[in-house]
């Protein structure tokens, strides 16, 4: 597959993934990108994860031939990418492995060398010729490891990206949802804590005049829309700002009591207007999910049961997850239920103090048990004060 003239797609399609890094779903499989840029001097940038580095050389030699590979260009030491970098330096033994300082000392924890008699340290602003192309570096710690550098070719003006602008999904299937969805789940799963980091990155990324992006996993961003398509979607997820319009409702439910509490709520908020109600059971929908429409949306309803004089295991969970990744600027309400003695507002609003400029509504929803006609004009005052 031809990325431009002269920089090949090489990288390889998993379908058999359980999960990807040991916890997200991939239903559509995960694609493993890697690149050849075949110049004066061949560059290859990145490897593949450990199950797949056969076929990735094959391809290679497929695109090259018996030539000798120059420079093996490693952006990001997380092995879905770099579990080929010792059976690649072992092939071709003439090459250079290009990376950040941070990256070889992984390399001497994953291989057992930092490959000191071979080996091209990049940092910022430094440069690699390869003849009518030059990469220039650009380090973008914490996206998503400390070591991670991303490379801009100057003369087809594409970016090599690194794990950002990744995507769940395999390449040689199509995704029924376009890019948004899976990317956005990958984001916040991933990258979701480091919007500062992101943010820096794209600050950097601004300056550039980008033609394509050719990231770690997913498709290739090749026409003008999908690149400020991407770009875009990036600001808002690494600035925490709000996507969409409308309320996310996670809720967990022990006997279908508290799940009838949240669906009658999100009839409410229909009625009065709501654009979008997305709900989700975290005890059975993925997480993830959840997750990304957590920040997808500006407000969040939280309804959950009392467990243990506390939060049930779920939602805790959830909003752990939430905290982690710097959950902030949103409102939210919230639906508790508990039989003797309901203790899970107290408990989610604990959670939810430590969060940055997120807002709870004045109105909690307190059903006892089964939900009553006083519950039901609890929440009428809690879907206006969170529409309000
Ligand atoms: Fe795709 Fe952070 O590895």
């Amino acid at each position: 597959m031809n990325i431009t003239e002269d920089i090949k797609y090489i990288g390889v399609d998993d379908h058999q993934v359980d999960l990807f890094e040991g916890q997200f779903e991939v239903p559509r499989g995960m694609a493993y990108n890697s690149y050849v840029i075949k110049d004066e001097k061949i560059a290859v940038m990145d490897t593949v994860d450990g199950n797949f580095g056969e076929e990735w050389l094959a391809k290679l030699r497929n695109e090259i031939g018996d030539a000798k590979v120059d420079f093996l260009v490693v952006h990001h030491m997380e092995p879905d990418h770099s579990a080929n970098v010792a059976k690649f330096a072992a092939v071709y033994p003439e090459a250079k492995i290009v990376a950040s300082l941070a990256a070889f000392s992984m390399m001497k924890g994953f291989f057992g060398t930092d490959y000191a008699d071979r080996r091209i340290v990049v940092k910022e602003g430094d440069t690699l010729a390869l003849g009518k192309h030059t990469l220039a570096f650009v380090a973008a710690p914490m996206v998503h490891w400390p070591e991670v550098i991303v490379s801009y070719d100057m003369a087809d003006k594409v970016l090599f990206s690194a794990d950002g602008f990744g995507k769940f999904g395999a390449n040689d299937v199509e995704d029924p949802e376009g890019w948004d969805c899976e990317a956005r789940r990958y984001y916040f799963g991933i990258v979701g804590k480091f919007g500062p980091q992101v943010q820096a990155l794209l600050k950097k990324a601004a300056g550039l005049d980008i033609k394509t992006i050719c990231p770690l996993h997913g498709p290739v961003l090749a026409t003008p829309g999908e690149v400020a398509h991407a770009l875009g979607q990036y600001h808002t997820w690494s600035s925490y700002g709000v996507e969409s319009e409308g309320v996310c409702i996670a809720y967990t439910s022990v006997y279908g009591n508290t799940k009838a509490a949240a669906e009658k709520f999100a009839e409410i908020l229909k009625s009065k207007g709501c654009p979008k109600v997305a709900m989700a059971d975290l005890a059975r929908d993925d997480m993830y999910e959840t997750i990304e429409d957590g920040f997808r949306y500006g407000k969040l309803v939280l309804a959950t049961t009392t467990y243990n004089a506390g939060v049930f295991p779920k939602m805790e969970e959830y909003i752990r997850h939430l905290m982690r990744r710097q959950y902030q600027n949103r409102k939210v309400g919230l639906i508790e239920n508990g039989t003797w003695a309901p203790m899970a507002a107290k408990g989610m609003k604990e959670l939810l103090a430590t969060m940055k400029d997120v807002t709870v509504c004045n109105t909690v929803v307190t059903v006892k048990s089964a939900m009553t006609d006083e519950n039901v004009a609890q929440m009428e005052r809690l879907a206006d004060e969170l529409l309000g």
